[in-house]
């Protein structure tokens, strides 16, 4: 199976570029090497490479930035993807892609499903609703796999900031009215491996692909401290208390179970996902 993956240094893209590698040859790109700002450059590598699978994590991931770089935001999580999704149609290759639970307002008041209406709270979930968009206008085979708060032992995340603040004996005021589901970047890409191995493929779709539980961003850095026996008090404040320039849905909960039904695919609870990026965190820590 020949593969194109796009955003190789990002949080996801890492743990994919390990994880497809079992499955075929791994053309992996950065963003020096395959810059998604540049459409034309999209199409000359795709049509290069002939991929049968393209694997896109990169995107414009700074919510509160893309408040105000729109354009960059809608280029790179919209348009971008519009594009992958019309050359992988052109291949017949398929396009799995990933999206966001901000792509919901956060009013329900349970797991939100793949049918349920997007509602964008920011321009970040916005941009990210258009991509999704693009691909299901596009008629190429697609994979949309939803997550909600990414992270990894290594990039940009709230576990390294989280765990940076506590060392530092910073005081620590931690949202509390906000819920989702911690998602570590290694179980999405072992996921996202095993549906790869599907003999028969699911269809083309939207499917939601978290870590199982909830919590909210106080339990998930209680839990991170626990993990580091770490022992900081962390006060719980609400929103209101922490503005930002980006809106975030109070609910970021998605339910799994058309993932589980198509794909044959049971996601690992979060506590679970953390432990296992603290146990990489620490062997890394270790070793310097
Ligand atoms: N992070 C979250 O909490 C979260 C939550 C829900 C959904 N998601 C989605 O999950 C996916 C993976 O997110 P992540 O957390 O792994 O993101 P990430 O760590 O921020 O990585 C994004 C990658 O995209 C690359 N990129 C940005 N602009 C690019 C461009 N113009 N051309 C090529 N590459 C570009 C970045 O390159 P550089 O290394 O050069 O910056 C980076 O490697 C994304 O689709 C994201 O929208 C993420």
């Amino acid at each position: 199976m020949k593969i194109l993956l796009t955003g190789r240094n990002g949080q996801l893209g890492w743990e994919l570029e390990r994880a497809l590698w079992p499955l075929g040859e791994v053309a992996a790109f950065d963003r020096a090497g395959l810059d998604l700002a540049d459409p034309g450059r999209i199409r000359s590598t795709l049509r290069d490479l002939k991929p049968e699978v393209i694997v896109n994590p990169a995107a414009y991931t700074a919510v509160d930035r893309a408040e105000s770089e729109r354009e960059a935001a809608f280029a790179i999580n919209a348009r971008a993807p519009g594009i992958l999704a019309e050359e992988a149609r052109r291949l017949g290759a398929l396009l799995i892609h990933y999206s966001t639970d901000y792509v919901f307002d956060g009013t329900k008041a349970g797991p939100y499903a793949e049918d349920d209406t997007p509602s964008p709270i920011n321009v970040y979930g916005a941009s990210k609703l258009e991509g999704e968009n693009a691909i299901r206008a596009s008629g190429a085979r697609h994979w949309i796999f939803r997550t909600s708060w990414v992270y990894a032992p290594r990039g940009k995340n709230f576990l390294l900031n989280i765990l940076r603040l506590a060392r530092e004996g910073k005081p620590l005021r931690v949202v509390a009215d906000q819920f989702g589901a911690p998602t570590s970047a290694a179980m999405l890409a072992r996921a996202t491996a095993k549906a790869l191995t599907n003999h028969a493929p699911p269809p083309s779709g939207v499917y939601h692909m978290t870590a199982a539980g909830r919590t909210s961003w106080h339990g998930f850095a209680s839990a991170i401290l626990a993990e580091f026996g770490l022992h900081n008090p962390i006060a719980a404040i609400p929103s209101s208390e922490h503005p930002l320039p980006a809106k975030r849905p109070a609910n970021s909960v998605l339910d799994n179970s058309r993932l589980a039904a198509a794909f044959d695919i049971r996601m690992p609870d979060w506590e679970d996902g953390l432990r296992e990026a603290v146990a990489t965190l620490s062997g890394k820590m270790g070793s310097e």
